[in-house]
């Protein structure tokens, strides 16, 4: 059974505060966004497989943890997604990227897939799929479908913010995919935006609005 984590920490929370507020400009939102990916990579990663190495220090030989060698692969959710890619590949530099584009139909918040590019191999990767916001799920759900139907079996899900419909229709839709979020807000208003949330994630990252 999958797992649902909501990452509570000081400085995760912290960043976040800022990232809500509307005065806070795009440069500086684009930075947060990629400073709590990094940190909840380090979570999300906790259980990768290591293995033994000796290694000689400068004073004696010893045996080391490294890790095992799984390959890995971070998928974005265009567009937003890619705000969270750098923080994720400056602490698992060698995994792939994958892309997939979907966009929210803004009358009836159904995705609508426009753009789906994996690693070749991405059936033998552990993959994690970011999006910052996660708030009717369709999103999330559909991204994932895409990547399951292309043979991945091992993937995570990480957002900054989720609504509570959108953690329920994930965790029901997908039960083998771990949850990693920064914030569980409230809930989702009349027009799918996540409450208290921080807006629209892709138009405050490239400064679209
Ligand atoms: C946002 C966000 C998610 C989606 C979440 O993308 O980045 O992908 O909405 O909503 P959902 O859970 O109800 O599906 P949007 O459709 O605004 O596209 P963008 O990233 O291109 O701005
Ligand atoms: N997409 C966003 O960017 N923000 C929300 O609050 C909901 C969906």
């Amino acid at each position: 059974m999958a797992k649902t984590l909501i990452l509570n920490h000081p400085l995760i929370q912290h960043k976040i505060a800022i990232m809500r507020d509307k005065t806070t400009g795009t440069k500086a939102f684009k930075e947060l966004a990629k400073e709590i990916s990094m940190l909840m990579c380090y979570e999300a990663t906790r259980n990768l497989a290591t293995k033994d190495k000796e290694i000689e220090t400068p004073i004696t030989k010893t045996t080391c943890k490294v890790l095992a060698g799984r390959k890995l692969a971070v998928v974005p959710i265009l567009r937003a997604g890619l705000g969270m890619v750098d923080g994720m590949l400056a602490l698992i530099p060698s995994a792939k990227v994958g892309h997939i584009g979907l966009y929210r139909n803004e009358e009836t918040l159904e995705p609508v897939e426009y753009y789906c590019k994996m690693p070749s191999d991405i059936e033998e990767r552990d993959v994690f799929v970011v999006d910052p916001m996660l708030a009717t799920g369709g999103s999330a759900c559909d991204a994932i479908k895409l990547i399951k139907q292309k043979g991945a079996k091992n993937i995570k899900f990480l957002c900054l913010i989720a609504a509570p419909e959108g953690i329920k229709k994930l965790e029901e839709t997908h039960p083998d995919v771990d949850i990693f979020c920064a914030s569980l807000d409230e809930k989702l208003n009349e027009h799918g935006y996540i409450v208290p949330g921080l807006g629209d994630a892709g138009d405050r990252i490239f400064g679209t609005k």
